[in-house]
């Protein structure tokens, strides 16, 4: 019988494992959504500052230079990441009125953290 016990310790532990991995994997998730949150805010106040004088940058906002996309157009169009890379390496449009930008790494992460907020998942 003194078996038994551990038996019964060993299940405690199994069924808390299976109680509690759900419980983390749904924490980490959240954190990640803050921080994803928090990044996004960066970036809006960054396009605020450098590209709102010529791009929209809300869900229904006209753009002030009737020429600039929406970024919730840009969006469409190209992927995060690759307008990120752009970003990094200073954009260059062909766009006379489009001045060039170097993007330093958090701005753009806080950017294309943006970018994702007004993505094509928030326009279904
Ligand atoms: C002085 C006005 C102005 C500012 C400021 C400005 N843009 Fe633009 N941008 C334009 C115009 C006009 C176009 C359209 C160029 C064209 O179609 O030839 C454009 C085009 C773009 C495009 C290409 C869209 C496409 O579909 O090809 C991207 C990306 C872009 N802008 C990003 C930005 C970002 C990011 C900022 C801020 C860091 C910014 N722009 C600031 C005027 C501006």
């Amino acid at each position: 019988m003194k078996a038994l016990p551990l038996k019964v310790a060993a299940s405690v532990v199994a069924l808390a494992g299976v109680l509690l991995g759900p419980v983390v994997v749904v924490a980490q998730r959240s954190e990640d959504q803050a921080l994803q949150a928090e990044l996004a805010a960066k970036g809006l106040a960054i396009v605020k500052d450098k590209c709102a004088s010529c791009h929209a940058t809300g869900m229904d906002d006209a753009s002030p230079h009737e020429k600039a996309p929406p970024f919730r157009d840009i969006v469409t169009r190209y992927p995060s990441e690759n307008l990120a890379e752009a970003l990094a390496e200073g954009i260059v449009s062909g766009h006379p009125d489009m001045p060039v930008f170097v993007f330093e790494p958090d701005e753009i992460e806080g950017f294309i953290a943006y970018l994702d907020s007004l993505g094509p998942e928030t326009q279904k």
